[in-house]
């Protein structure tokens, strides 16, 4: 009587089972062994044509394999399942959190720590901090910084109004500060003013819409130039080491005469503008009533720049995206 090699069934089994990639697959599996046109269901179908005694003896045989065929599909089957599950698990762990562990706790955005920094250096030269809300009426935003109404500043494209009158707006710039401090102190006044400016700039690599500022002012009985001069180069020498080189080259702002740009010799031999400055316009120290006696020097430098610079980071969008491969390098 030809019997089935029973072992070599169950080991081409073992093989099929290894091989399984979709828990669909058991179905398949179990069909070609126990199902219609199974080795299984043929050769149960020859039992017919034995002896009894064969008959009895092969029966209880196929009967065996078959119990054995199906228990190892179903232990597979709940094997496979399990596994599924625990991949699965392992791989949304590393999906969807972040490594927290890799950092201790929180950390400051780069924007912020630079603006720290910055007032840390002018704090430490005796500079008070002040601030000023970003909503702003145009008379602290222009009229009080010797912008009069006609000037073209006030109606350039970059101002973002708030009212159709045209008397609030967001601040375009960090020098309404200047004002709020002196309308309400009497001199002499040396602060430093942090804080978010709006402009309906088009994003490019180096302005933004929304950017920061840090507006400084002195005034005193004896001010010139030459303190002015001093103190920004203090500055630039603390902010990017003693080796930097700075050059003040003229300019015009409607609230200091003389005025100037400071621009900082980047790398490559050229040259960025980092910060406006000049001595207090005579005109806005009257608009806070301030005695003729006083006299003083101003400045606004840009976060961002000083941040792109010392970073070399080449587009200022990459402050704002909050992609945290970025901001994990600082
Ligand atoms: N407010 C100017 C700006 O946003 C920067 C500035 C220039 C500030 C000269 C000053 C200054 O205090 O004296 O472009």
């Amino acid at each position: 009587m030809p019997e089935l090699n029973l072992d070599k069934i169950l080991a081409s089994l073992d093989l099929r089972i290894s091989e399984v990639k979709q828990l669909e697959e058991f179905e398949s599996i179990s069909k070609d062994y126990l199902g219609k046109g199974s080795l299984l269901s043929d050769e149960r179908k020859k039992l017919a044509n034995l002896s009894i005694e064969d008959k009895k003896s092969y029966g209880k045989k196929l009967t065996e394999l078959a119990k054995k065929i199906e228990s190892k599909i179903d232990t597979s089957r709940n094997e496979f399942i399990i596994k599924t599950f625990q991949q699965k698990e392992k791989n949304e762990l590393t999906d969807i959190t972040i490594d927290w562990n890799r950092n201790e706790g929180s950390y400051k955005h780069i924007l912020s720590s630079v603006m720290d920094e910055v007032v840390s250096i002018f704090s430490s030269i005796g500079y008070e901090v002040a601030f000023g809300p970003e909503a702003e009426t145009s008379w602290h935003n222009f009229d009080a910084l010797n912008t009069p109404e006609w000037h073209p500043a006030r109606y350039e494209s970059d101002t973002i109004y708030l009212d159709a009158n045209l008397e609030t707006l967001l601040r375009t710039q960090t020098s309404t500060v200047q004002i709020r401090h002196m309308e309400q102190k009497d001199p002499p006044v040396y602060i430093v003013a942090p804080g978010r400016v709006f402009r309906s700039d088009q994003l490019d690599a180096t302005h933004s819409p929304v950017f920061h500022q840090l507006e400084g002012l002195a005034i005193d009985k004896d001010l010139t130039f030459t303190d002015l001069k001093g103190t920004l180069e203090y500055f630039t020498k603390e902010f990017f080491g003693e080796n930097v080189e700075t050059k003040f080259i003229p300019h015009f702002f409607p609230f200091t005469e003389p005025s100037a740009e400071v621009l900082v010799k980047w790398q490559d031999g050229s040259w960025l503008e980092i910060l406006g400055c000049g001595m207090v316009d005579p005109n806005v120290l009257e608009n806070v009533g301030y005695s003729k006696d006083y006299k003083g020097f101003a400045w606004g430098v840009g976060i961002e720049r000083l941040a792109m610079l010392r970073y070399q980071i080449d587009h200022i969008k990459n402050f704002y995206d909050n992609d945290i491969r970025f901001l994990e390098q600082f």
